[in-house]
């Protein structure tokens, strides 16, 4: 199984954030995921463009930013400007994404939808033809460490499915409670990128360790 490995900052050591992000570029991550939040759309505060463009010097990943925000669309300029290369909104804050992926594309931008375990995963496919990523949430957004909810895995199954029917080229990606269990149970029912945040930066071995053991078990995407 392809499978790419991205992990998310929020659970790093922020005092030593460039050290941890190049420790998990020399064990084969394939892209920083950077959680944005707004103390709105979840109940709590994290980190904004200036961490983007902070790590743009000191890594060659792609930077993808996960806006768990109630207004992306405000935000959209000044990521971009600090170096994001993949835009993540949440299809619950934006009732219509057409106008809001041609927009990124145009800019050169990656675009990917993400859905709450709330949300039905059949509001997704009228999208999935033009998006470059659909992000099932594994967990209720808003903290790092929380438990993988097991009922993720039919969903991840029927994303799947819509996927392959309507543009394989689209990334599954899952993200809350990952680590080489549940990654592998995510994986098998469909997921091709994983996010980890806890299990990666939490790890006793240290970062560099833990995506080094996630690297080994899942083959990197061609
Ligand atoms: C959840 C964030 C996740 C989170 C993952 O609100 O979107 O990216 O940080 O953290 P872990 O891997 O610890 O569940
Ligand atoms: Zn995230």
């Amino acid at each position: 199984m392809n499978v790419a490995i991205a992990p998310s900052i929020l659970s790093a050591d922020f005092a030593r954030l460039g050290e941890q992000v190049s420790e998990t570029e020399r064990a084969g991550a394939d892209r920083i995921h950077i959680d944005v939040m707004d103390g709105h759309f979840v109940p709590n505060l994290s980190m904004g463009p200036a961490i983007v463009k902070s790590l743009r010097a000191v890594t060659r990943l792609p930077l993808e930013v996960h806006l768990m925000v109630n207004e992306p669309t405000k935000f959209f300029d000044s990521f971009i400007e600090a170096g994001a290369d993949t835009l993540i909104v949440h299809l619950e804050v934006v009732p219509d994404p057409f106008p809001i992926v041609s927009q990124l594309r145009e800019r050169g931008k990656r675009v990917g939808l993400a859905i709450n375990p709330a949300t039905s995963v059949e509001r997704l496919a009228p999208f999935l033809g033009i998006i470059d990523l659909a992000l099932c949430m594994t967990v209720v957004p808003g903290f790092a460490g929380q438990v993988f909810l097991a009922d993720s895995l039919p969903r991840i199954r029927r994303l799947r499915e819509l996927i392959d029917r309507e543009n394989a080229k689209c990334e599954l990606e899952v993200d809350g409670g990952i680590d080489l269990r549940t990654g592998q149970e995510a994986v098998e029912a469909g997921a091709n990128v994983l996010v980890a945040a806890t299990s990666l930066f939490g790890d006793p071995d240290g970062a560099e360790a833990a995506v080094r053991q996630m690297r080994s078990q899942f083959s990197p995407p061609t």
